[in-house]
């Protein structure tokens, strides 16, 4: 397959796995991230083919749409085969999307350019006005509450799947431009990440307005 035919072929494969996701992991998720993955590439230099296949594949293997991650990477690595990648774009794109995840921050860095392409890519779709709207529909879709003053940040022992959407910021948004591998994803960061503050800013005096009105 040339190069063209792969990506289309990747097109319909994502489209038709991941249409309708409803946790934030959408076909229109994967296009910004394709999106972003190639305008990065090319100020980067990094190969695009590799760029543009690992962002539609990503979420493919995302252990949360999958029994495990294993199976899930064996998907992606399946139709790859079917689809006459070859060895050593095949092992570039596993190597990519099992290692990209954000997992708190802990992952090593990745190690070559295109993988550090592909994760500011997914990065870039967590911030800003599109990151919001990502974790609001991520917390309702999985039973999260939007806010709970107090609570998220007290010692208490309860459980992540408790924690509400505000707490997100913290806990993953707004750490997210300073786990940025290239100089220009770090300059499309920039807005994102200054209207993800104002937009807090705005909630608290909402919210805060809210709590001297009373009930
Ligand atoms: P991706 O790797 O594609 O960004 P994730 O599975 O990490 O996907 O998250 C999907 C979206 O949901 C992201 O925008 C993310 O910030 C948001 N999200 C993930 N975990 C939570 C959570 N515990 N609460 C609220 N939003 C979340
Ligand atoms: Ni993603």
């Amino acid at each position: 397959m040339n190069n063209h035919s792969i990506i289309e072929a990747a097109v319909s494969f994502v489209k038709n796995e991941l249409e309708f996701e409803p946790s934030g992991h959408d076909w229109w998720h994967i296009e910004r991230v394709r999106n972003l993955a190639v305008a990065i590439a090319k100020q980067e230099q990094a190969d695009l083919l590799v760029c543009e296949l690992s962002a539609l594949l990503h979420d493919i293997a995302d252990e949360k749409l999958n029994d495990t991650k294993e199976a899930g990477l064996e998907k992606v690595c399946s139709w790859l085969m079917s689809h006459g990648a070859e060895r050593r774009l095949m092992d570039h794109v596993m190597l990519i999307i099992s290692t990209m995840s954000y997992n708190g921050g802990k992952n090593p860095p990745m190690d070559t350019i295109e993988g550090k392409v592909v994760q500011d890519a997914d990065r870039l779709d967590a911030m800003g006005a599109i990151g919001i709207a990502r974790t609001f529909i991520y917390s309702g879709a999985t039973g999260r509450p939007m806010h709970q003053p107090g609570k998220d940040f007290s010692d208490a022992d309860y459980r992540s799947s408790e924690k509400s959407a505000i707490y997100h910021f913290y806990e993953k948004l707004l750490k997210l431009k300073g786990l940025l591998n290239t100089d220009y994803a770090r300059e499309l960061a920039e807005e994102r990440h200054a209207f993800m503050e104002s937009y807090l800013n705005q909630f608290y005096k909402e919210w805060d307005l809210m709590e001297e009105g009373g009930d």
